[in-house]
C-alpha cells in the first residue's frame, strides 16, 4: 500500500475508534489545551514522548530537536518555553535525552557534515568541559551514553539561566519545575538525573532581577 496512503486510512480508523468510546472526545478537545508538561526532546523516531509516558493528547506541550538542546539563540525554543510558562503555565518542564542518541555521537566526531555542525557545537563544548571525565572510560558505548547524560544536565542548566524560567520562578516560586531524564531505548525506562525548582538549586550562574 501506499506509505501515505496508510498514514491517511490510520487516521481515519483512529479518529472513528476515538468517537466510538466517546462521541464527545473531538469537542471537548477542541475546547482548550490545559497541559501539565512541557516535553524537550530529541527529534529521534524512536523517542515518542506520549508513547513512553502514556499519555493522551491535550496532556502535554511538546517541543523537539535533535539532541534535545536549549540553545538561547533560538527563538523556536524560547517561543514554545515562553508560551508553555507563561500562557499555559505548565507545572514541569522535561528535558529528555537518550542514550546512543545519533545527535551526540556525532558531536563527539570529528566529521563535518554541514548545517548540523553548528547546532551540534553545543554539545561539543559540553564535551570539551568534560573531556577528562568522558574520554576516561573505556568503551565507546558507554563514553556516549555518558555525554548524552551530561549533555541533558547541561540543558537544563542552559533552561534554568533563560529569563523566562527565571521570571516564572520570581512571580510562582518553585514553578514550574525541570526535570532532566535520559531515555533507555534498549529497555523503554526512564532514568531521572536532576529536578530543580530554583536558581540556586542547580548552580545557575546567572541570575536575572526582576521588580
Ligand atoms: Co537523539
Amino acid at each position: 500500500m501506499d506509505r501515505i496512503k496508510r498514514l491517511l486510512l490510520e487516521n481515519v480508523a483512529w479518529a472513528k475508534g476515538k468517537l466510538q468510546n466517546n462521541p464527545e472526545y473531538f469537542k471537548s478537545m477542541a475546547e482548550a489545551q490545559k497541559p501539565d508538561y512541557l516535553w524537550i526532546g530529541c527529534s529521534d523516531s524512536r523517542v515518542d514522548p506520549s508513547e513512553l509516558t502514556n499519555t493522551q493528547p491535550g496532556e502535554m506541550f511538546v517541543h523537539r530537536n535533535v539532541a534535545n538542546l536549549v540553545v538561547h539563540t533560538d527563538l523556536n525554543l524560547l517561543s514554545v518555553v515562553q508560551y508553555a510558562v507563561e500562557a499555559l503555565k505548565v507545572d514541569h518542564v522535561i528535558i529528555c535525552g537518550h542514550y546512543n542518541c545519533g545527535g551526540v555521537k556525532t558531536a563527539m566526531g570529528s566529521a563535518s557534515l554541514g548545517v548540523i555542525d553548528h547546532w551540534l557545537r553545543n554539545i561539543k563544548d559540553t564535551y570539551s568541559f568534560n573531556r577528562f571525565e568522558v574520554d576516561g572510560i573505556k568503551s565507546e558505548t558507554d563514553r556516549v551514553n555518558r555525554l548524552v547524560e551530561l549533555n541533558v544536565m547541561a540543558q537544563v542548566k542552559n533552561l534554568a539561566n533563560t529569563s523566562i524560567i527565571q521570571k516564572a520562578w520570581n512571580t510562582r516560586p518553585g514553578l514550574p519545575a525541570l526535570h532532566g531524564w535520559v531515555y533507555d531505548i534498549n529497555t523503554g525506562f526512564c532514568k531521572s538525573l536532576v529536578m530543580t525548582r530554583s536558581a540556586e538549586d542547580l548552580g545557575a550562574e546567572h541570575r536575572y532581577k526582576f521588580d
